[in-house]
């Protein structure tokens, strides 16, 4: 005989296992499997492994909260990284190896495959910011030592398509991953031909933004597009939306990202330079078509999802963690309590800022090369 309590408890578990949704889903949503990779909007963490947590003493410099991994399980499907060269290692370095380093490019590239694993209905996108000019065939060592070569796309034209393929085509055929270098000689890239030279595919609006009221639809890069909207958009390239603030200090040499501002800059409605205003003004400059990227920094806040799912008409998102249920991370802000060598940097420059005058040992003592602030500044 099975007790009444038994009992009671399979039924709850049939009656669970009957009321799980059935339908499939294509990234969070079943309506979303039948159209064009390039028609829908695919939300991007701008710098995706640096994280403001305890393992860089919630640095500064980090653009996100949560690491990679939470990021995709919260509907992110665009990561960028900056990847710099460290002695013969490709590293995943904030401007410089000195200032932020989170390990090597093969790492980060391993965990996206371990999410890609998982995830079968779900197409990423990766973005390579080459800082030091690596060759397709170094970068394609990295991928190889991460084992996600065979989820790559290969694109089926040496330049920007009319079309991309569905969600569900790239789904079934097992290439789930674009990925994209910023930049990269694709005309001699026989070595990894999935590895897409973004300014090729793609245009992106400015990215240097330290001021709410001066984000903008115009086209920047490629440089050959700047402020050529009409060009850009009947090139095919995909529009890029970049959207995050910058904070800036010591007379605008150096940014950082502005966190502080991140709930309205990445909201739906509200504040000046609120993500959702400027997305719907992008889309009317742009003769109704869609930012097809929206990179953000501190994707949760907003949420920016919230933008990115109405620009795809997704009402009911399948499958995605909600970030606001997850504990929050530490959030500190510009108050002092760095421990890591930005800690100095910030320090120094808030002393500039009040009159005083370091030396150049100073300087080199608080973040190690400084050469390009003398030739111009610095972006983080
Ligand atoms: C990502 O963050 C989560 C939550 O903090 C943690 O459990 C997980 O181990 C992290 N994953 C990686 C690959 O670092
Ligand atoms: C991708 O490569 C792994 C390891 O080499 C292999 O186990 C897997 O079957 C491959 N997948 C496809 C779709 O070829
Ligand atoms: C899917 O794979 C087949 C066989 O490799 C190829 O002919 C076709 O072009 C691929 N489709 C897409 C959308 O990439
Ligand atoms: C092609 O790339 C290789 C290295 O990947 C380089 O040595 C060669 O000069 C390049 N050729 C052209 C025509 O750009
Ligand atoms: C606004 O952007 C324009 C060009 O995009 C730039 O020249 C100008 O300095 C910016 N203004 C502010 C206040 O940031
Ligand atoms: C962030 O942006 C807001 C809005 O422009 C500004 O008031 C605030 O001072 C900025 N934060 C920093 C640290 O610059
Ligand atoms: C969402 O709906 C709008 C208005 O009907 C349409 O222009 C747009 O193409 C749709 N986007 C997607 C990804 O379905
Ligand atoms: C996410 O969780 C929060 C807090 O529990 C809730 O208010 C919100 O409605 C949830 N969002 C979605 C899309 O389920």
């Amino acid at each position: 005989m099975l007790g009444l309590g038994l009992l009671s408890l399979l039924l709850s578990v049939v009656t669970a296992t009957v009321v799980l949704p059935r339908t499939t889903a294509c990234n969070n949503s079943p309506d979303l499997c039948s159209k064009s990779y390039g028609e829908i909007t695919h939300l991007g963490a701008h710098d995706s492994p640096f994280v403001r947590d305890a393992s860089d003493d919630y640095t500064v410099a980090a653009n996100q909260y949560y690491n990679t991994t939470i990021q995709l399980d919260a509907g992110v499907r665009l990561v960028t990284a900056q990847v710099h060269k460290d002695g013969s290692e490709w590293r995943l370095c904030h401007t410089s190896c000195d200032i932020l380093d989170v390990g090597k490019l093969s790492t980060w590239l391993s965990e996206i495959k371990s999410w890609l694993d998982s995830n079968l209905n779900e197409v990423v996108t990766v973005l390579i910011v080459n800082s030091d000019d690596a060759t397709a065939s170094e970068l394609n060592s990295e991928f190889e030592t991460a084992n996600i070569v065979n989820y790559t796309y290969t694109p089926s034209s040496s330049s920007a398509p009319d079309t991309w393929p569905t969600l569900e085509e790239l789904i079934s055929n097992g290439t789930r991953l674009m990925t994209f270098v910023a930049s990269l000689d694709s005309s001699n890239n026989t070595a990894a031909p999935y590895l897409m030279d973004e300014f090729t595919y793609i245009w992106e609006n400015n990215y240097d933004v330290t001021t709410p009221s001066n984000f903008s639809c115009e086209p920047n890069r490629p440089s050959s597009l700047n402020d050529k909207l009409s060009t850009a958009l009947a090139s095919n390239r995909l529009p890029f939306m970049n959207h995050f603030l910058y904070a800036t200090t010591l007379l605008d040499l150096i940014e950082y990202p502005n966190s502080s501002y991140a709930p309205t800059t990445n909201a739906p409605s509200g504040g000046t330079g609120n993500l959702g205003d400027t997305a719907t003004k992008c889309k009317e400059d742009w003769s109704g078509r869609q930012p097809s990227f929206i990179l953000v920094d501190f994707f949760d806040q907003g949420p920016a999802i919230d933008t990115v799912d109405k620009l795809n008409n997704v009402t009911s998102p399948v499958g995605r963690l909600n970030i606001s249920n997850l504990a929050t991370t530490e959030q500190i802000d510009g108050d002092g309590t760095y421990a890591n060598v930005y800690k100095g940097l910030v320090n120094l420059v808030s002393s500039v800022e009040s009159g005083s005058d370091p030396s150049v040992g100073e300087w080199i003592w608080a973040g190690g090369d400084w050469g390009s602030i003398l030739g111009g500044g610095i972006s983080l």
